[in-house]
């Protein structure tokens, strides 16, 4: 059994991606199990160098139960008025993140973003052991009636944790194409994280007249940097890969695209290397209207009517449903001070999409 497990190990060296992205998976961790079992590494299916760092702070697994929370839910959030909507289960995202869709691109990035933001409010909160508040003051500005105080979240800290445990420097890691565009989109969430890194001041004095303020480093709401990357992702670009002759190594270069080019003025369809901002991907996506290997098609979904039913169904049009909701109604106030509300049942009108003749 021994020989088997190694021979399996190696196949997963040799593919990519089994350690640049985390948590995405069933394979990686059930997300029913995360709120039901207490966090620990065995739990999540993690490589030989991953399970280390998370055997090596106490507060590490929870740390990575966070980010997988938070990256699943976002995901899901900001794809579900979307054909394909983050769905996990059936093996559907992780066929998805073996290829190079834009959508693959967006699970890349939101993962390690994911990542990025907990390990960073973890030392922040006292969670993990190995890293504290960060304390380094970088806003020269109105410096003299700062106090630089407050628990800043730790960010320089989980930028080295997450290129450590994705492994985002690493030689070892395939160079082909999908490999580099991987790396590109997981640096994309890292650097998402950063830009939404700002300083947040507390005032203090006399009815908040500010003489004095405490000011620290403070992470964006994960929602914002969500929003960010599914703007990303809607822009993504296309690239290939080619030679740079001054340099002889391989890079990820645009493709120029119908309408859309980087460049000023592209010459034989070479375009400038994708900015760091940018997602890119390198295969189109398919439509994701019916049953395949990357989704279970749209028959049935949800839809919000107009234009959203037309895409999300695929043009096949939908059936109305009519369901009754319990609302709370007719609320007032109770002096003092609570709300009372009535339960009064709503009927409202909900779009599935028709399934594929086909099925
Ligand atoms: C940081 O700045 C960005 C853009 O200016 C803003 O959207 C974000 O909410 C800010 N984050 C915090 C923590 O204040
Ligand atoms: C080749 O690589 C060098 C050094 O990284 C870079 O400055 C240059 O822009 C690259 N050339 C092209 C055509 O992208
Ligand atoms: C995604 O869509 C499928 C049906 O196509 C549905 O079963 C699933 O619950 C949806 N997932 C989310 C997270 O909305």
């Amino acid at each position: 059994m021994r020989g088997v497990g190694i021979f399996i190990l190696i196949i997963a060296a040799t593919q990519t991606g089994t350690d640049s992205y985390f948590g995405l998976t069933e394979k990686k961790v059930h997300l029913e199990q995360l709120d039901a079992i207490s966090p620990n590494c065995k739990s999540l299916s993690l490589s030989k160098k991953q399970r280390r760092f998370c055997k090596k702070d106490p507060g590490m697994p929870e740390t990575l139960f966070e980010a997988v929370r938070l990256s699943t839910a976002e995901c899901q959030y900001q794809f579900f008025n979307e054909r394909w909507n983050c769905t996990s289960g059936g093996g559907y995202r992780e066929n998805v993140l073996k290829r190079g869709f834009k959508e693959t691109s967006f699970l890349y990035a939101i993962s390690s973003a994911g990542l990025a933001h907990s390990v960073a409010r973890s030392c922040s909160r006292g969670i993990l052991d190995r890293c504290t508040c960060d304390e380094s003051f970088n806003d020269q500005t109105n410096r003299a009636t700062w106090k630089w105080g407050g628990c800043g979240d730790n960010l320089k800290y989980s930028q080295k944790f997450v290129q450590n445990f994705l492994q985002l420097e690493s030689t070892s890691r395939g160079q082909d194409l999908r490999a580099k565009a991987e790396k590109h989109n997981s640096e994309v969430g890292v650097r998402a994280v950063r830009q939404g890194f700002n300083t947040t001041c507390k005032c203090h004095g006399v009815s908040a007249s500010c003489t004095t303020r405490t000011c620290w480093q403070q992470l964006s709401p994960f929602r914002e940097i969500g929003n960010q990357l599914k703007e990303k992702y809607e822009k993504a670009y296309k690239v290939v890969s080619t030679t740079n002759e001054s340099t002889g190594t391989s890079q990820l270069v645009t493709k120029s695209q119908k309408g859309k080019s980087r460049g000023a003025t592209a010459t034989d369809g070479e375009e400038p290397p994708p900015r760091p901002s940018d997602l890119v991907y390198v295969d189109n996506s398919p439509h994701f209207c019916k049953k395949s290997r990357f989704s279970p098609g749209t028959d049935g979904r949800r839809c919000l009517v107009g234009p959203n039913c037309n895409s999300i169904c695929c043009g096949r049009g939908y059936n109305i449903k009519t369901k009754v909701v319990e609302k709370s109604c007719k609320c007032r106030v109770v002096w003092c001070c609570y709300v009372e509300c009535d339960m009064c049942s709503e009927s409202v009108e909900i779009h599935l999409c028709k399934n594929n003749p086909d099925n």
